[in-house]
């Protein structure tokens, strides 16, 4: 069977260091992989790759097996992947539903002309992708946050706002870099909750994650990245169990 996305020998060095180091696995569709390993293992840098922000000095990744060698970020989002990053980048200065919708694909105004000769037609496909990026916000539970600027939103619902960016792509397949970072108890139970949901939506998430609660509640599989290389693979609780591996990760503090 062709694997959904897989990682094949993936080489990448800057200068002398080698963030990924023969680094291959595979994930599964419509499962919750988390991506766990200490401080430089190379999570964002596989993110990287996998979407096209950066090209490996050799090794390749598939999807649905469709090699993705030299493809642009914007045709792998096309294909539907896409990622989140590690810091916000959300626009502060503008409206929840605004940061939605610049998200969603199609942006109307690539014809000048239209708004003069077709103004109806141009008027109401706004307020259907308008509709689209409240259905969205909807569905991360922001719907009542949908005027308000991002930089008066809590930092819990600046990371729902994030998954509501990546969902307005259309996706099938998320990477999500750290969604659950610097969350209080409350606010990293909705991020849970809806990372579950969208798996069982149909989703396929990637999801770097270092809490250990967090990945035994949200993982169907695990991978253990280490110096690069992936180090092990399984079910979170022979993933979180292994002395080795918790050795590696936290120094023996557990
Ligand atoms: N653009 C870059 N230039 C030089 N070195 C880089 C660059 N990006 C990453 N690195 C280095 O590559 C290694 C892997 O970095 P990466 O960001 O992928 O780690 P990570 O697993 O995401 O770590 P963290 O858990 O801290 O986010 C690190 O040693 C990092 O310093
Ligand atoms: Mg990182």
């Amino acid at each position: 069977m062709t694997p959904y996305l897989q990682a094949s020998a993936v080489e990448v060095s800057f200068g002398g260091l080698r963030a990924l180091n023969d680094c291959s696995f595979t994930i599964q569709q419509g499962h919750i992989t988390c991506l766990v390993g200490p401080n430089g293992a190379g999570k964002t840098t596989i993110f990287n790759v996998i979407t096209g922000f950066l090209k490996p000095n050799s090794g390749s990744v598939t999807f649905k097996g469709q090699p993705l060698d030299g493809w642009k970020p914007q045709a792998i989002v096309a294909a539907g992947i896409a990622r989140t990053f590690q810091n916000l980048r959300l626009f502060v200065d503008l409206t929840a539903v605004d940061n939605v919708l610049a998200s969603l694909p199609g942006q109307t105004g690539e014809e000048p002309l239209a708004a003069i000769f077709r103004p109806f037609h141009v008027a109401a496909a706004q307020r259907r992708r308008r509709e689209e990026a409240l259905a969205i916000l909807d569905r991360v539970g922001l719907s009542a946050r949908s005027g308000d600027f991002v930089r008066n939103l809590s930092y819990g619902e600046q990371k729902l706002l994030i998954i509501a960016r990546v969902l307005a792509t259309g996706a099938e397949l998320l990477l999500l870099d750290e969604p659950a970072s610097g969350l209080s108890s409350g606010a990293l139970e909705d991020v849970m909750a809806l990372l579950r949901s969208l798996r069982n939506d149909g989703k396929t998430l990637l999801v770097v994650e270092h809490n250990t609660r967090v990945v035994q509640k949200i993982a169907d599989d695990v991978l253990f990245l280490h110096q690069g290389h992936l180090m092990a693979q399984g079910s979170p609780e022979t993933i979180v169990n292994d002395p080795a591996l918790a050795e590696i990760y936290f120094g023996g503090a557990i």
